[in-house]
């Protein structure tokens, strides 16, 4: 059987991809290799845990010795590379590991992927594809009337998490000009969906308001994201992979710019309708909190490359993606109760203490 490598697979936007590509009859295989940090949750796996396609290795990606065991083992046609710490605020708390897996990991990754790839006969050399799932946040923060950030914006990363992921980006650059590794980056923007850690703006949004908890809203609620379905993100990755041209990157994004707090006020108004409350909105929950050191006030988009070249655009418009979401919370109560018990609990308590 061929198959894929994907790392990070047990997290948000990993896990949505891997259910995506196996709900696929036909498609190769998964070799998921995941650490299995406080992002990573087995649960989210649970429909394909008899699936014989899917095979999870509880794997650190600074571990080179059990990376090149598992790519010789499984000699998979490509790497889709998702894992990493992805939380803004956690990496101005403790940037460490982000070093550690972003920069360190990444680089390991590549070292690994490069010896074997090194060893594959001429067309399987020649297929190979390494792709790298970055973000918009490399690019720095706009002001409200600059363009949107396009492929050829200059790096300019303002926070330890947007530093480490534009360190990996400039890794993977240099193992294409350097190497010939044939490498795709990707750099998205803001995704939500189902399965996201709700530590993150809209999944602790939702939750929050369902607890009767405050609606922490940073600063003055006008810093804006451009928000993607997180299945439309898969959906392009789908495509780089199939179709993108090495060495390039691709900008992925919604064309969904909106300020924090009309995020929170649509959730609100959602919830409303979904499930009410006994008295008033859940915009009565909304409180507005302390800034988030050094928080970027605008990051937007220019998907036009991906459009161009590969023909992709987003399924979900942001109305239906977050209607999608909303009710997804709802359904999965066992979910989220299991992945707020334990770690996150105490992320709570240090972030949220004032
Ligand atoms: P996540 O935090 O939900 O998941 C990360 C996954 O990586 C977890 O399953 C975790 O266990 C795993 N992991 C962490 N360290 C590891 C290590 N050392 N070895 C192996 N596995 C490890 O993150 P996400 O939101 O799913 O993001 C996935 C990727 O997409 C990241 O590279 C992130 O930078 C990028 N990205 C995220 C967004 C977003 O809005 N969430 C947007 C653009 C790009
Ligand atoms: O832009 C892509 C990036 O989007 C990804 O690379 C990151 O991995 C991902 O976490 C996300 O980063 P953000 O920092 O933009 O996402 P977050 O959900 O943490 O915050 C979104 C916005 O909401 C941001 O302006 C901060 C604000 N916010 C967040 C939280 C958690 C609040 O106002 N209150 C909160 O409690």
């Amino acid at each position: 059987m061929s198959h894929i490598l994907v790392t990070g697979g047990a997290g948000f936007i990993g896990a949505n991809f891997v259910l995506a590509w196996l709900s696929d009859k036909s498609a190769d295989g998964v070799i998921n290799v995941d650490k299995l940090t406080y992002a990573g949750n087995r649960k989210t796996l649970a429909s394909v845990d008899d699936d014989p396609r899917h095979v999870f290795s509880q794997t650190d990606i600074c571990d080179r010795a059990a990376l090149d065991e598992l790519l010789t083992t499984y000699r998979p046609r490509a790497v889709l590379h998702f894992a990493a710490e992805s939380h803004v605020d956690r990496s101005i708390h403790g940037p460490a590991e982000f070093i550690q897996t972003n920069i360190v990991g990444t680089f390991t990754l590549l070292e690994a992927v490069r010896a074997y790839w090194s060893g594959l006969e001429d067309v399987a050399k020649a297929d190979f594809r390494f792709l790298h799932v970055s973000t918009d946040e490399v690019f720095g923060s706009l002001g409200p009337a600059d363009h949107q950030f396009s492929e050829t914006t200059p790096y300019a990363p303002n926070s330890p998490y947007s530093a480490s992921k534009a360190a990996s980006d400039h890794l993977v650059r240099a193992y294409h000009h350097t190497y010939g590794l044939p490498v795709l980056t990707t750099n998205c923007s803001n995704n939500y969906g189902p399965y996201h850690f709700p530590e993150k703006l809209i999944p602790l949004m939702i939750t929050n308001a369902l607890m009767g908890k405050p609606l922490p809203v940073y600063g003055d609620g006008q810093n804006v994201r451009d928000w993607l379905y997180v299945r439309d993100h898969c959906s392009a990755i789908r495509e780089v992979l199939a179709r993108g041209r090495p060495g390039e990157t691709y900008n992925v994004g919604g064309w969904n710019e909106k300020t924090n707090l009309d995020v929170v006020h649509t959730l609100c108004d959602l919830l409303d309708q979904f499930k009410p409350k006994a008295n008033g909105s859940y915009r009565d929950q909304i409180t507005f909190v302390k800034d988030r050191p050094g928080h970027d006030r605008r990051y937007a988009i220019d998907a036009r490359k991906l459009e161009r070249e590969l023909g992709w655009k987003p399924a979900e418009t942001f109305e239906s993606g977050l209607g999608k979401t909303v009710q997804w919370y709802l359904d999965n109560q066992p979910w989220v109760e299991d992945v707020m018990s334990g770690e996150y609990r105490n992320w709570v308590a240090k972030q949220y203490a004032a």
